[in-house]
């Protein structure tokens, strides 16, 4: 079963060989960097780090390698290829029921709480993750929680957090999102909107918090039905909001109309692999939270996931895919998907290849524009590629063959203007950005053979699966000997 809290799931990393334990690293750039070289390698749980108390740790990469990343989504440990992965989630996700959370009196949460004045957000040794950043951002692997004011609807998100002040966070949510809608909704009315920000918890709730679930899903029935146990929470001092009993460090307060405050947050490294905004200009307009509240557990741990430059394996985009796979399938109808990638050259949002058994004319198109439809496509897409099902979408390779002699330029590509990007976009320009206008254009292309004559497309030049056979039969010594 997949993790219930941050420290099982610690202790599930370390029995997996996932783990490096380091003493003594500072919070200002080692600790960033130690998880910068070793994404993709191991997970990082830090101590004793200069200034804080010894037990105040921060664990970084945490789903950062293949096998861990099967563990927070609970894919099973013998499928071995990414596609496979994608697949049994995507076949899991057709019997998606949410599991509410389960209100408890108490919990680890509790043991510790900061109120009024002594309240101090930098009593944790939270990183300054990247040379270039403008300050120490204590939510990277966070769940932003807040309550849609209109029907009571819980959402959780990771939206970036810096610490400015002992009481005042910033929190960047990008347009769109669930957690910006809601406070939208508080700020129409007059008030204040409160928030949570729950920095370290179980992976199921990074994993469902960390992608786009649809309008009124609250990502805790999903952590719970993904983990097959319901996320227990406690009612958050301050707000009232849920969050996790079992929880590390929890920030709550409130978030003032953007009008009424704001502040300027960053430079800040992010997961395009730029930093956002144009060094060394940081980003206006991002709601501040005063915060009221700072609850923890003995010898908290610091999740940290900081965005890192792509490719990275074995991050977000398992179930990101899963979900692109399955909206294609089940909420737009595109028949015969036989696989859906978001690459991780594109950081897992900007570049999406879905793989079909032609069956029609159009159909490649059909898929693409499902695809910028769906809840994971419609978000700061750049390329869509639709590939026949004998390229494996998850081989970069494969799909650049593919384009590279399926695609012709001209008749086999299409741009649509105007589509949902955000702020921090690196291909934004000065004047773009001035008038506030984060839309895009996005390009489809269709990989595929030309379905009215594929018949007529010359074969591939590869050993045919009989031939293949034979000769690994007959010439066994040879083969197997280099
Ligand atoms: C590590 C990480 C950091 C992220 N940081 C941000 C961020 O700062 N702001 C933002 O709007 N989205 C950020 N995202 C993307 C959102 O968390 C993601 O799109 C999520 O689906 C949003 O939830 P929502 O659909 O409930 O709004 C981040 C994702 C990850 C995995």
């Amino acid at each position: 079963m997949i993790a219930d809290d941050l420290r099982e799931y610690i202790a599930q990393a370390e029995a997996m060989g996932q783990l490096q334990r380091v003493s003594g690293a500072h919070w200002d750039l080692e600790i960033g960097a130690l998880t910068e070289l070793l994404a993709g390698q191991k997970a990082l749980l830090f101590d004793a780090i200069p200034g804080y108390p010894e037990q105040f740790r921060v664990f970084t990469n945490p789903i950062h390698t293949w096998p861990l990343a099967k563990a927070a989504a609970g894919v099973p440990e013998s499928v071995q290829h990414k596609l496979d992965a994608a697949r049994s989630l995507k076949d899991k996700l057709k019997t998606f029921e949410p599991l509410p959370c389960a209100e408890v009196e108490s919990g680890p949460i509790l043991e510790h709480v900061q109120q009024g004045e002594a309240v101090d957000a930098w009593s944790f040794p939270t990183p300054r993750w990247h040379e270039l950043d403008g300050g120490r951002f204590i939510g990277t692997g966070v769940s932003v929680i807040t309550r849609d004011p209109d029907d009571g609807w819980i959402n959780a998100g990771v939206y970036r957090v810096q610490v400015h002040e002992k009481d005042v966070v910033s929190c960047f949510m990008s347009p769109g999102r669930h957690g910006l809608i809601h406070c939208m909704k508080y700020w129409e009315r007059g008030q204040n909107a409160p928030v949570a920000l729950v920095c370290g918890h179980g992976p199921a709730l990074l994993m469902a918090a960390a992608n786009g679930l649809p309008t009124g899903v609250s990502e805790y029935g999903f952590a719970g039905w993904l983990r097959g146990q319901p996320i227990e929470v406690v009612r958050a001092p301050a707000t009232g909001l849920p969050v996790p009993a079992s929880a590390e460090l929890v920030l709550e307060g409130e978030i003032p109309p953007p009008w009424v405050e704001k502040r300027w947050d960053g430079p800040f490294g992010e997961w395009r692999g730029y930093y956002d905004f144009d060094h060394p200009t940081p980003r206006p307009d991002v709601p501040v939270v005063h915060v009221k509240s700072i609850s923890y557990r003995d010898d908290p741990i610091l999740l940290g996931s900081p965005p890192l430059r792509p490719p990275l394996d074995g991050w977000y985009n398992l179930l990101h895919s899963a979900f692109l796979w399955h909206d294609l399938e089940h909420a737009l109808g595109v028949p015969e998907v036989r696989g859906a990638w978001m690459l991780e050259s594109g950081g897992n949002f900007l570049v999406s290849v879905i793989s079909i058994k032609q069956r029609y004319g159009g159909h490649a198109m059909h898929a693409a524009m499902a695809a910028n439809a769906s809840r994971t496509g419609a978000y700061h897409q750049r390329y869509t590629i639709v590939v026949d099902d004998d390229i494996d979408p998850t081989d970069l390779g494969e799909v650049l063959w593919a384009v590279a002699t399926r695609c012709d330029p001209k008749e086999q590509t299409t741009i649509l203007p105007d589509t949902w990007f955000a702020p921090g976009d690196n291909l934004l320009g000065p004047e773009q950005r001035a008038a506030r206008d984060f839309t895009h254009s996005r390009m489809i292309l269709n990989a595929c053979r030309p379905y009215y004559w594929k018949d007529k497309f010359p074969p591939v030049n590869r050993l045919s699966t009989e031939l293949k056979a034979q000769i690994e039969e007959k010439w066994r010594d040879v083969l197997f000997q280099c």
